[in-house]
């Protein structure tokens, strides 16, 4: 593995980062022009970026150990650089050219877990570009390049809530973002509270196909009922009138959107948790995005006394789950639940290789805790 310095090789190269984002509730809302309350993960992508004196861009991710040089012509078919090569041709149409870069990526997030280390890595390239070319380009400009590079080089047809938290949220307090208008707001968690976030190792399979069905779906749903999106329901009745699966899956962000509404109004853990639970019953039942071992996972952190409630976060169709549990018990629940989950076979009898993510083992800086 190459140190930074080494292959950076200036002394004029710049350093930026970027978080991942849990999402502790609104899920499957963004495409629906609705509302979300995400938090930043402590983990970070870092990206410096320096000068290339060979007239191609270089980049090197120390997470995995993996050089690609591009000349500006032909994309990589698949890879880390996608995302950072559709940062730059993006943002290069709405700046002007950007001169050769070595960039350097380095990352304390789990890739595939569902913590969106893709917005990261565009976050935190983006931040060294702004930084390296000396551009006045605000964060919610960032976030809409970002999503646009998610979109049309990583092909996940995605709305713009983790390019907007790895954008804008932060760790200790939620970002309460509406995705019509892009408002944000930072609110306090409820009191006496902390997280704890566990993946459970299922790499998201077919989550682009049945990620891009539901959207089509929710479509499909608001044209019936004649609005623009699924935010515009006003009165919750009318959905049921629909057919199905329109009117499980419009159920679900019209109810979800108001779980975020109520979310927002200082309430206190407990009741934030009642929100979660439901959150996660919906998106099982109505909006089918979770599997067997989410609804496990979820179900165990509920069982647990100090647990407000727990839900599955993100896509869905596999990934991570978030819980809201009293203050101090993280780490001791977190590992419990996560021992019970992997002393249980997978399907195909494989050892299950869940993860607690947060409180995360792995310090900001990679020094173990
Ligand atoms: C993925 C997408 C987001 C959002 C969530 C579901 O993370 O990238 O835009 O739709 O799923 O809430």
């Amino acid at each position: 593995m190459m140190q930074a310095a080494e292959f950076l090789q200036s002394r004029n190269a710049v350093h930026a980062s970027a978080p991942g984002r849990v999402n502790l509730i609104g899920e499957h809302t963004d495409y629906n022009d609705g509302f979300m309350l995400p938090v930043a993960t402590p983990q970070r992508t870092h990206v410096s970026a320096g000068p290339s004196t060979d007239g191609k861009f270089h980049f090197y991710s120390a997470t995995l150990d993996e050089t690609v040089v591009w000349s500006g012509n032909a994309l990589p078919e698949a890879g880390f650089s996608r995302y950072m090569i559709g940062c730059i041709e993006l943002l290069a149409k709405q700046s002007g050219a950007i001169p050769p870069l070595r960039m350097f990526v380095n990352s304390t997030l789990a890739v595939g877990s569902g913590l969106s280390s893709s917005a990261a890595l565009e976050l935190a390239t983006l931040r060294a570009l702004r930084q390296f070319l000396g551009l006045s380009l605000d964060d919610v400009v960032l976030a809409q390049i970002a999503q646009q590079a998610e979109i049309h080089y990583a092909g996940v047809n995605c709305g713009i809530m983790d390019q907007m938290a790895s954008s804008l949220a932060d760790e200790r307090q939620m970002l309460f973002l509406d995705a019509r208008t892009l408002q944000t707001r930072l609110l306090p968690m409820p009191a006496d509270s902390e997280l704890i976030v566990i993946d459970t190792g299922i790499a998201r399979k077919l989550a682009a196909t049945g990620y891009n069905t539901r959207r089509t779906e929710c479509e499909t749903a608001s044209a019936m009922l004649g609005l623009r999106a699924l935010r515009d329901v006003q009165n919750p009745a009318t959905v049921e009138r629909l057919e199905e699966p329109y009117r499980r899956r419009a159920r679900h962000v019209v109810q979800e959107n108001l779980r975020v509404l109520a979310a927002c109004e200082a309430i206190d853990a407990q009741q934030f948790g009642k929100l979660m639970n439901a959150s996660h019953a919906s998106l099982r039942d109505d909006y089918e995005v979770s599997i067997p071992e989410l609804d496990e996972l979820v179900g165990l952190l509920q069982a647990e006394p100090d647990v407000y409630g727990a839900r599955l976060t993100g896509a869905g169709f596999g990934g991570a789950c978030v819980a809201l549990c009293r203050q101090g018990k993280a780490a001791e629940i977190g590992q419990r639940v996560l021992a019970t989950y992997n002393s249980h076979q997978t399907e195909g009898g494989e050892p299950r290789d869940g993860q607690l993510l947060i409180p995360s083992v792995v310090a900001v800086g990679g020094a173990a805790q």
